[in-house]
């Protein structure tokens, strides 16, 4: 029996699908080549924006012949999408086919689902909260490589008025400190050479608990100290949580990466107001400042809405100039969506869509001006790489990242793959860099995992 996972989305439902891929593995389900051949299908959904549901009833919809042909099949939806009131009935009016709908907060029943659809038409499972528990029990078919994903705390509190997450995430709850860090040292013990903390925004992690002590700052901290080379990432950082104590752990560490994905979302006091991001332009320039401050190399990244209602030019043009003033490596600019029953839905002043596009395309140009010249800084330099896959096109040589998230090409052996390698850069573009490894720093002696690609994302 086969089984094929569509993902959808953030990070978050990566590794929420590579649980589900543990699931179905210990049923006795392996992989299949594509969904079309799967005896299961699950569409791991997102709900973030309009482009990505109408993706996925357009894939959902492409296996309506394939399921005529193959009445056995089973297809699942789950995740944002099915979470949102309404939608569960909406799915199965457009596409019959489908055999089990559940939501966010019941992932670890998927076994129990399969098995009731033994006896039923449909399985159709939405709940408003979950036992945490349950879904820290279940283990993971990892996928992604050197890397592996750790969920802190899960849900979100803000309520930023465009934003459809708090209503299918529900609100913030914070996983044991103890739990966390006794998952990340299996890992590192396992061979992982890089873990990534998750959670819709990691610096409130602990605000739900009565221990004052457990803060991310402390969680991150005793992580650190764990007796491993590794490198430590976290994602995402709310600016109106990111407190000096978190900085400063970041650059008294040995393994926390001098990077930051920092979501500012627009550069104008007023945007950010009607946002409810709590935070102005000037106090987010103060966190770059604060942050350069304890760590002369860090690298910064942020997500930016543009078309927000009520957006003018004006309006715009801090935007241009905050993008300017900080310098990011990396930005993922986004076209304001609507979304039901958010805040931002009712509002006046809607931007028109020729204006949202004239809006990003001169965000990435701008953007690709400033990303080329932050690279081109580099050249000359030797650079601690973790060597992470072989070039999809150049043979003999492999792919790496640097300490601050940049993908960096040289020519090397397949054996390297998951070591620490010194790498001096010649060559230097908007995305990316290249060069030749100077120097083994640490040679890989666990069993690399190879990207499985059992989890496909879209
Ligand atoms: N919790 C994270 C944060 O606050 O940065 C990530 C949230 S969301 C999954 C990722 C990004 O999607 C947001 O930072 C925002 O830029 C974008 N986004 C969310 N809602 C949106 C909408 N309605 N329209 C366009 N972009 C949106
Ligand atoms: Fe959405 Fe804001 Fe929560 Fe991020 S912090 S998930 S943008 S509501
Ligand atoms: Fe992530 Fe999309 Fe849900 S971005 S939290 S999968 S709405």
């Amino acid at each position: 029996m086969k089984y094929y996972i569509n993902t959808y989305g953030c990070q978050m439902n990566v590794h929420e699908s590579e649980k589900m891929a543990g699931i179905l593995e210990k049923m006795g389900y392996t992989l299949a080549e594509n969904d079309a051949v799967a005896d299961v299908v699950v569409f791991n959904t997102c709900a973030v924006r309009e482009s990505a549901e109408q993706k996925i009833f357009g894939n959902i919809g492409m296996l309506k012949n394939v399921k005529a042909k193959n009445p056995n099949m089973i297809i699942a939806v789950c995740g944002c999408m099915s979470q949102q009131k309404g939608y569960p009935e909406l799915i199965l009016k457009k596409y019959p086919y489908v055999d089990i709908i559940f939501g966010t907060h019941n992932i670890a029943k998927l076994q129990e689902f399969l098995v009731q659809k033994q006896t039923k038409k449909h399985v159709v499972e939405v709940v408003e909260t979950e036992d945490i528990r349950l879904r820290d029990s279940m283990e993971p078919t990892r996928t992604s490589g050197t890397n592996a994903w750790v969920n802190i705390n899960y849900g979100c509190n803000n309520f930023c008025t465009y934003c459809i997450v708090p209503y299918v995430r529900g609100r913030e709850v914070s996983r044991p400190m103890e739990d966390i860090v006794c998952e990340v040292e299996s890992l590192l013990k396992q061979g992982y050479k890089q873990i990534t903390l998750l959670g819709q925004n990691v610096n409130s992690y602990g605000n739900d608990m009565a221990d004052e002590n457990i803060t991310f700052a402390n969680l991150l901290k005793q992580i650190d100290n764990l007796p491993y080379k590794f490198r430590l990432r976290f994602m995402s950082s709310h600016p109106k949580d990111l407190s000096e104590d978190v900085v400063k752990v970041m650059a008294n560490s040995k393994n926390i990466c001098h990077y930051l994905h920092l979501p500012v979302q627009s550069g104008s006091n007023k945007i950010l107001k009607a946002m409810n991001r709590n935070y102005t332009h000037e106090h987010y320039m103060s966190l770059i400042d604060m942050c350069r401050k304890h760590m002369s190399d860090i690298e910064f990244s942020s997500d930016f809405i543009v078309g927000f209602p009520g957006e003018t030019e004006e309006d715009f043009e801090d935007t241009i100039k905050l993008v300017k003033k900080v310098k990011y490596q990396q930005l993922f600019t986004f076209i304001y969506s609507k979304r039901k029953g958010t805040v931002a839905e009712k509002m006046p002043n809607q931007v028109d869509i020729k204006t949202k596009h004239q809006r990003l395309s001169k965000l990435i140009e701008i953007q690709r001006e400033i990303a080329t010249e932050i690279s081109s800084k580099y050249i000359g330099k030797k650079l601690e790489v973790l060597v992470e896959g072989i070039h999809p096109k150049k043979k003999g040589y492999l792919l790496g990242s640097t300490d601050f998230g940049k993908t960096i090409s040289f020519e090397g052996a397949e054996d390297l793959l998951g070591s620490f390698v010194l790498v001096e850069v010649q060559k230097s573009n908007n995305t990316s860099l290249s060069g030749k490894i100077v120097d083994i720093l640490e040679k890989s002696n666990s069993e690399y995992r190879l990207p499985l690609d059992k989890i496909r994302r879209k």
